[in-house]
């Protein structure tokens, strides 16, 4: 079977856009592939090394809305980077062959130095852990030998670079030991926040997967309308309808979509009524991840227990490739 490899990092708990447009992906793709989903928390230090209060927290946050959203540890391989030292050593030993050029050219380096910048108190400055963020991401991947790597667009310059450097390998240490991995492109854009923008948590637009129905319901109803729509029997555009309309076509069946797109244009639908069934509908969708999600919570010696299992058997590969690798630089 044709290995995935993918981690997310811990910056919190998930949105409709992450489980939309990544998560939802990857529960289809664990049974078309092998799967080893991780939790990127050495990638997290990269920036936020002095921030480290709710890692171990946000670790735990981010398993638990994988697990709750399908993610499923009989099929898929889960578990924390830093559980796996192996990937630690692989990185040193790509980060001899690769060219410094190689990662300055990084065009997400550049972003990062930026939003670096503008936060209180860091200074500009690019660490030697954050200039080598795609030599490590490179050792995530070729550790398990992906043939895939589901990505969002601002990471396919890595997965270039990962192809590089394998092909690097292979030519210093003349062999054929490391495939090159191809990316696959997750769908990120799916869904937009509820002001219209782009979702995210920063932005306070976003509705998280462990929202309660409630918090949704409410949520939604801020979510932008037609803004030219004065009265609710003024006939209304739902092509012009920024949020709630868009949501619809995510959440709803064909059939009601074109009965609120009906029923909108000859004025016969309120804007609030039509989220509060919006934000209902929605609550049906996520009603069953949430249910498990809270399961989780109240157990989070499960989720520990899936970590440390999903590791020791990543482990036990890592391992193996490690020693390959050993041999092939001829280490001692
Ligand atoms: N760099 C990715 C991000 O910030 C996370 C990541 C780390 C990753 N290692 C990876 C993704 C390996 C795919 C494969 O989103
Ligand atoms: Fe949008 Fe519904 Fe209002 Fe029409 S009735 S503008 S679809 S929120």
């Amino acid at each position: 079977m044709q290995r995935i490899v993918s981690g997310m990092r811990p910056t919190g708990k998930l949105h409709l856009g992450h489980y939309l447009g990544v998560i939802d992906n990857w529960v289809k793709l664990q049974n078309e592939y092998e799967c080893y989903f991780f939790v990127a928390d050495w990638h997290a230090l990269t920036t936020k090394y002095d921030k480290t209060e709710n890692l171990r927290q946000d670790i735990l946050d981010i398993t638990m809305d994988w697990l709750a959203s399908g993610v499923d540890p009989e099929k898929s391989t889960i578990y924390v980077q830093s559980q796996i030292p192996e990937i630690a050593e692989l990185h040193l030993y790509l980060s001899m062959i690769t060219p410094q050029n190689w990662v300055e050219r990084d065009p997400t380096l550049k972003d990062m130095a930026k939003i670096l910048k503008s936060k209180e108190g860091m200074t500009s400055q690019i660490n030697y852990g954050l200039m080598g963020y795609p030599v490590l991401m490179t050792a995530d991947i070729l550790m398990f030998k992906a043939d895939f790597v589901p990505v969002g667009i601002d990471q396919v310059a890595h997965v270039e670079l990962t192809r590089d450097i394998a092909r690097r390998f292979n030519n210093v240490y003349n062999c054929d030991f490391f495939k090159e991995p191809q990316p696959k492109l997750n769908n990120c854009s799916l869904i937009c926040g509820l002001d219209g923008n782009k979702m995210g948590k920063s932005f306070n637009n976003d509705i998280k997967i462990s929202d309660t129905a409630e918090i949704t319901a409410k949520k939604v109803m801020s979510a932008i309308t037609d803004r030219s729509r004065m009265r609710k029997d003024d006939p209304g555009h739902p092509d012009d309808c920024e949020v709630a309309f868009k949501y619809w076509k995510i959440f709803g069946s064909n059939d009601e979509i074109n009965t609120v797109k009906e029923e909108c244009e000859k004025g016969l639908r309120g804007c609030a009524d039509c989220k509060r069934q919006l934000g209902a509908k929605i609550n049906e969708r996520m009603a069953e991840i949430r249910e498990k999600r809270k399961y989780y919570e109240q157990n989070p010696k499960l989720v520990i227990d899936i970590l440390n299992l999903g590791a020791d058997k990543a482990r036990k590969e890592a391992q193996q490739i490690l020693k390959e690798v050993k041999n092939l630089v001829k280490m001692y």
